[in-house]
């Protein structure tokens, strides 16, 4: 066997997609084996998420700097973790979880706790010679998620009129990952076309989908239509995310803050159930707010489709527990970097799981070429994942993961489109 013993821990300051900075940790082993991880970032953040510390130095990156987060990794957590074994990812996990010591890791910072677990797992898989997704799921992985890609782009990630914040593409009936990807990555050169022939603007928001204005957010639907009819993508489906968190909740009523328009909880049910009728939706995150459970329960009542909770759930197994006991949504979102550390990534998969619940691996908006999340979502067997667009390298880089990942697993490899969702 080889010394998997932790030597060192380092960890930096890098710059994300949209410019702004995260942390960059890297651990070797006594072995000489290195692996490093680099935390992503939110800008449509859930209330509930754990605390991505910032240095607050208006000086440095208007406040947006992440070198307290460093050199909590640099001295406090290095010290703690020098000389353990890395296959101990719990305990690692758990002395970070301690050491850290808040509810919501908040003295550390999730992005510097999660940086290093996730590092620790690469590093661990390395010294055993094997890919990620093999050390974490073993022999039993052999399954690849279906792509959510997000080709028109919303809410707080673009500029637009648009205030459902991200509108994907899912190929449930292809009999390959690498046939439904290609069908995405022609419908989204077709829509560009469209958008182009139209005088509509084809430039990108943050997760690489177009974003146009548009007159509607229905008249997406319609453009997508055309691009899926054009690319003859007969068995692709459309999926949501309306990051509803983002829209003002008042008294039950919600307001969309682009185009201004007001719903009643009942009124948004009948929006949602409206646009179903009309288009092949079969999954719709954050249709209501983190907060309205009632909203959620009705939203769950009412439709009859994946309701995926992103910041309703944040990955964390208490906001689960009570969506399960309150029977809200049946669909969780799931980014390591809301909770901040790879074991309690896993525990919110696993009881989803056991409640019968669809997982969804997912990015952040702000992103970097880090494709930990691919090999995550296969080694962890979640049933999708959203990854963003068909353009920004930060976002293809986790499709190509994929694509290799296929590559090796070859006639073990299963795509399960259609029966991966709820
Ligand atoms: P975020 O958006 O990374 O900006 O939070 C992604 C999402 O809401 O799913
Ligand atoms: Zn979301």
């Amino acid at each position: 066997m080889r010394n998997s013993k932790i030597k060192d821990i380092f960890a930096m300051e890098i710059l994300d997609s949209r410019g702004i900075p995260t942390i960059k940790t890297t651990v070797t082993l006594e072995s000489g084996d290195r692996a490093s991880c680099s935390v992503p970032s939110g800008a449509s953040t859930g209330l509930y998420e754990a605390v991505e510390l910032r240095d607050n130095d208006s000086e440095r990156y208007l406040g947006k700097g992440v070198t307290k987060a460093c050199e909590n990794v640099n001295k406090i957590i290095k010290e703690e973790l020098v000389g353990i074994n890395a296959f101990r990812q719990e305990d690692i996990d758990k002395i970070m979880i301690d050491l850290d010591g808040t509810e919501n890791k908040s003295r550390l910072g999730a992005n510097a706790i999660l940086s290093v677990s996730l590092a620790v797992v690469k590093a661990a898989a390395k010294n055993q010679g094997v890919p990620l997704y093999r050390y974490l799921g073993e022999e039993k992985t052999n399954t690849l998620p279906v792509p959510m890609c997000n080709v028109i782009n919303g809410g707080a990630h673009a500029s637009n009129n648009l205030d459902i914040q991200e509108f994907m593409i899912a190929p449930t009936e292809y009999s390959s990952f690498s046939e439904g990807l290609r069908k995405c990555a022609e419908v989204f050169q077709h829509l560009k076309a469209i958008l182009k022939q139209k005088n509509l603007s084809v430039a990108v928001g943050d997760e690489g989908g177009f974003a146009p204005d548009l007159e509607s957010d229905e008249r997406a639907f319609e453009l997508l239509n055309q691009a899926l009819e054009r690319a003859d993508a007969k068995g692709i489906k459309y999926t949501i995310d309306a990051a509803a968190s983002e829209w003002e909740l008042k008294d039950g009523v919600y307001k969309m803050p682009k185009r201004g328009i007001s719903l009643t909880r009942e009124e948004l049910a009948g929006y949602w159930k409206n646009l179903i009728q009309k288009y092949p939706i079969i999954s719709i995150e954050d249709g209501a707010n983190e907060d309205d459970w009632t909203g959620w329960q009705l939203l769950k009542k009412e439709l009859d489709i994946q309701l995926v909770g992103d910041d309703l759930f944040v990955t964390n197994t208490k906001r689960l527990k009570k969506g399960l006991e309150l029977s809200a949504a049946n669909s969780i979102l799931i980014k390591p970097n809301q909770i901040g550390t790879l074991t309690e990534t896993i525990q919110a998969i696993q009881m989803a799981k056991m409640a019968g619940f669809s997982t969804v691996m997912s990015h952040r908006s702000g992103e970097t070429e880090d494709t930990t999340i691919a090999d995550l979502a296969v080694g962890l067997g979640t049933d999708q994942i959203k990854t963003g667009s068909l353009s920004r390298s930060e976002r293809t880089a986790k499709y190509n993961r994929l694509l290799e990942i296929e590559r090796e697993l070859g006639q073990k490899g299963v795509y399960r489109g259609q029966s991966a969702f709820k």
